[in-house]
């Protein structure tokens, strides 16, 4: 049987209170990923014939997100979730097969639970099944109505009179039709209701009445089923994603000193006996070998991380680092940094688009940009790599055991040869030949016991 998707993505999220036109609130992320592509990805194992997300409000934003999932519709007006699935009808109106209609803003919906509702949908033969949840606080819900025991409709929380208000079980807005009967019922829906709205639950009445094989999957984890309509709710959403995450790479052998304070992203792997402390972030594609420990307060995006390495108090963006290296604390490194085997960068140093080598050290206070430092070198305390004219970035290199003496500038483009060493305090503007030595700061004069006579001066001055 063909099977097809609708994503409902449209609404403006009212309740979320943003000022912004252009951004929709199923853009707002967890853990990196907007709230859309948590369900898109959802959908996208199920291996659908067709997924269609239905954008509005703040909709460049969203089809963005959605276009790479499949095809994209627009609701300009946003008139309720049952005028936001009528704009698919020119996609899939006529089509034979099943649709699983699910909401952009319930991100923690399982690929799991999705595709055994349409195999319930499928084995009983259903013309409808809609996913249902009992939940302590169901306000914000569609209430589950039954009559002996069978769903005969739902009603929303603004139409809802006082007993009605009084069920738990709730509908968590995700339902698989008959294609061709959900658009053709879709047809008859009308505004008559508190919000003045089509209601797409209005269609499971519909079903009812017309004696249609109406049935209910309730969920086993009610959490899955949140929808996140205000701040409040996406920050409990982002903590059960993120608890879900961190316990996946505990199971799998991996150690979090503390898993509240620790956010890995959707894309990041993690490799056994590795430690993560805590505040740390990895985010992005990313990936971490064995044996690291990663924190505390760390942030990485991006990042290619191997085997054993130690990295604290640091912040690193699109960084490749190799084995056995001891970085931070306060290590920043970005755009394109690659640190070698056994590499050792101290506090407060900063690299971008810099190659570091094998066995190097960096140990204190220092900028390399744009540069490539070979093996076994020593960058001095507060050694600078000019690397900016003003207009043009410029490259140096320094290679194999090379030593840079503190507080020494490299303007760039220079070179410094193999076993060159580079006196401390100098500016260097010219290339060093391997093997020399450089010394470019001007010639130290002492004046015999004139540090005496300046101070009485300073005195005499001062009365
Ligand atoms: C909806 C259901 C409710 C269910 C709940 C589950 C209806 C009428 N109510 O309520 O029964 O318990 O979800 O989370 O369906 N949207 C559009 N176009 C619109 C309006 C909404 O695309 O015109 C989209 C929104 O972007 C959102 C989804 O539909 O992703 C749900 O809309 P929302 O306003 O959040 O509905 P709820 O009040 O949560
Ligand atoms: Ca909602």
């Amino acid at each position: 049987m063909n099977k097809y998707a609708i994503v409902l993505a449209a609404g403006k999220g009212t309740r979320m209170k943003s000022m912004r036109e252009d951004v929709s609130k199923v853009s707002f992320p967890i853990l990196g990923r907007p709230m859309l592509q948590w369900v898109l990805e959802g959908l996208k194992s199920l291996e659908l014939d067709e997924i269609v997300t239905v954008v509005g409000f703040g909709g460049k934003t969203s089809e963005f997100i959605a276009s790479p999932y499949g095809k994209v519709v627009w609701q300009y007006e946003q008139k309720g979730t049952g005028h936001a699935v009528m704009m698919a009808a020119l996609i899939l109106e006529d089509k034979e097969g099943l649709t699983l209609i699910c909401c952009g803003d319930t991100p923690l919906l399982t690929d799991k639970t999705l595709s055994a509702l349409l195999s319930a949908h499928e084995t009983n033969h259903n013309d409808l099944t809609l996913l249902t949840a009992v939940v302590d606080d169901p306000r914000c819900y569609g209430r589950i109505i039954k009559e002996a025991g069978r769903v005969v409709r739902i009603v929303e929380q603004k139409d809802c009179t006082p007993d009605i208000d009084a069920i738990h079980e709730v509908n968590a807005g995700v339902y698989v039709f008959d294609n061709r009967e959900l658009f053709r019922c879709l047809k008859n829906l009308t505004p008559n209701n508190a919000a003045k709205e089509y209601y797409l639950t209005d269609v499971i009445a519909m079903f009812v009445e017309e004696g249609r094989k109406v049935a209910s999957f309730s969920i086993a984890d009610v959490n899955e089923t949140m929808g996140v309509n205000d701040r409040y709710q996406l920050s409990v959403a982002a903590k059960a994603m993120q608890q879900r995450i961190n316990k996946r790479w505990m199971i799998h052998g991996v150690t979090f000193e503390d898993p509240d304070t620790a956010y890995i992203g959707p894309e990041v792997k993690l490799s056994r006996d590795s430690v993560i402390r805590p505040n740390t972030h990895i985010l992005g594609k990313s990936w971490v070998g064995h044996e690291n420990i990663i924190g505390p307060n760390t942030y990485l995006e991006n990042v290619q991380i191997g085997e054993r390495n130690k990295i604290e108090y640091s912040h690193l963006c699109n960084v490749t680092v190799e084995n056995d290296c001891v970085l931070g604390p306060y290590f920043r490194a970005r755009d394109g940094v690659v640190i070698h085997d056994r590499a050792f960068i101290g506090n407060f140093n900063e690299m971008k688009n810099t190659e570091f080598g094998e066995d190097s050290f960096c140990s204190h206070l220092s900028y390399l940009g744009d540069c490539s430092i070979g093996k076994n070198v020593n960058v001095g305390c507060g050694t600078i790599v000019a690397n900016y004219d003003g207009v043009n970035k410029w490259r140096s290199e320094v290679d194999d055991n090379a030593f840079i003496g503190s507080g020494s500038t490299l303007i760039s483009p220079v070179h410094v040869g193999e076993g060159a060493f580079v006196a401390a305090g100098s500016t260097i503007n010219r290339d060093v030949p391997a093997h020399d030595m450089a010394i470019a700061r001007s010639r130290q004069e002492n004046k015999e016991g004139y540090a005496d006579v300046l101070k009485e001066k300073a005195c005499k001055k001062s009365k």
